[in-house]
């Protein structure tokens, strides 16, 4: 009878992992060709990989010449600078610039297997506010895809997501500034407001502001992404049974949205950027900025009407908007606008 134990069969967790921590790509996402493509096939981001946004339409307001200098402010998981980089074809220089130390590490590593150089390319972990640290004199072409990549949304470790628990941290660069939690401590009931209404345009506001003061007197910091949204369905209690989900998860999306662009001082440092980058293009230097919500595209238009106005630009245009199929296979991409500007 010994050694006859039923040896039960292991049970995997299915061909669709669900936790980040199991799912294939992380560490490498390119290995898994055949996934990738069935996931994009219907209309998702493989984890661990960003796609890119209106490739075409960038690339062809462009138009890169060989030899030419350009400048990728938001690298992310590289993908237009790959385009970039063939349009170039070993010629030019690119740089590429984002403050994710995590991300950016392994997107270096991504271009180098395509046979991409330090004399093609070179990565620096800036703010992009401080792009002029590149010591680059004048680009030919400067990109920026506003916001947070797929990679950061999906790594609940980050906290960008009310989806899964994790910390509440919501920053870019983990090594600067406090985690939003921290953030949420420090302000005052009437700030938190504030924040809401000015950064997402928060119809709860005021019930969101209020319940979380509420709770941190019962001492319950919001420390994790599931306590927060925990506090956000509290302050919702009294929203229609009929529209409830509804309303918690948009309340839920922009109130995340909002913590995000305090923690990161997103207004503040697309600010500066808009306000340094023509005195670092050539003479027909081209710039094209992705945004992903109005304040970030406010700003955005505000600052190259300036630019034309002044006659430092020669050619403002947008915004235009992704194809109905862009959208179709990527819904991530349906609020994006693209900006461009030309140089004098
Ligand atoms: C939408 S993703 C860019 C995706 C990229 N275009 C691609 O094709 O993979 C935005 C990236 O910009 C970075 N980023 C956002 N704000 C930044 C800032 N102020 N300075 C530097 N990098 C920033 C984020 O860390 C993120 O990696």
């Amino acid at each position: 009878m010994e050694n006859n134990k039923r040896i039960r069969r292991k049970r995997y967790s299915g061909n669709y992992p669900k936790k980040f921590e199991e799912k294939y790509k992380e560490q490498n996402p390119l290995k898994y060709e055949d996934t990738i493509q069935k996931v994009m096939e219907k209309g998702n981001t493989p984890a661990g990989m960003h796609r890119p946004i209106m490739v075409d339409e960038i690339i062809t307001f462009f138009d890169i010449k060989p030899n030419q200098i350009g400048l990728d402010l938001t690298l992310g998981f590289g993908g237009h600078t790959k385009e970039m980089l063939q349009r170039l074809n070993h010629t030019g220089h690119l740089h590429g610039i984002d403050q994710d130390p995590i991300e950016l590490v392994k997107t270096k590593e991504r271009l180098e297997s395509f046979g991409y150089t330090s004399s093609d390319f070179t990565v620096h972990h800036l703010n992009f506010k401080d792009f002029n640290q590149t010591n680059v004199k004048g680009f030919d072409f400067i990109l920026a895809d506003l916001g947070v990549s797929s990679m950061q949304i999906d790594d609940p470790s980050r906290g960008f997501t009310f989806r899964e628990d994790g910390p509440l941290d919501l920053r870019m660069n983990p090594n600067q500034g406090v985690p939003a939690y921290i953030r949420l401590l420090e302000l005052s009931e009437s700030e938190i407001r504030g924040m809401l209404i000015e950064n997402a345009d928060e119809v709860y506001a005021k019930e969101i502001s209020k319940e979380i003061i509420l709770e941190r007197q019962k001492g319950n910091l919001c420390e994790t992404t599931k306590a927060f949204y925990n506090v956000i369905a509290q302050a919702l209690k009294d929203v229609s049974i009929n529209i409830y989900e509804d309303e918690l998860k948009k309340a839920a999306t922009r109130t995340f949205q909002a913590l995000r662009i305090d923690v990161n001082s997103e207004y503040e440092v697309l600010f500066e950027l808009l306000d340094k980058l023509p005195n670092y293009l050539n003479p027909g230097g081209k710039v094209a900025i992705l945004s992903f919500h109005s304040g970030e595209d406010r700003l955005v238009k505000k600052a190259f009407k300036h630019f034309y106005n002044n006659g430092i630009y020669s050619q403002i245009n947008g915004p235009l908007i992704p194809s109905k199929d862009e959208v179709y296979h990527n819904p991530r991409a349906r609020s994006a606008k693209l900006r461009t500007a030309i140089k004098f």
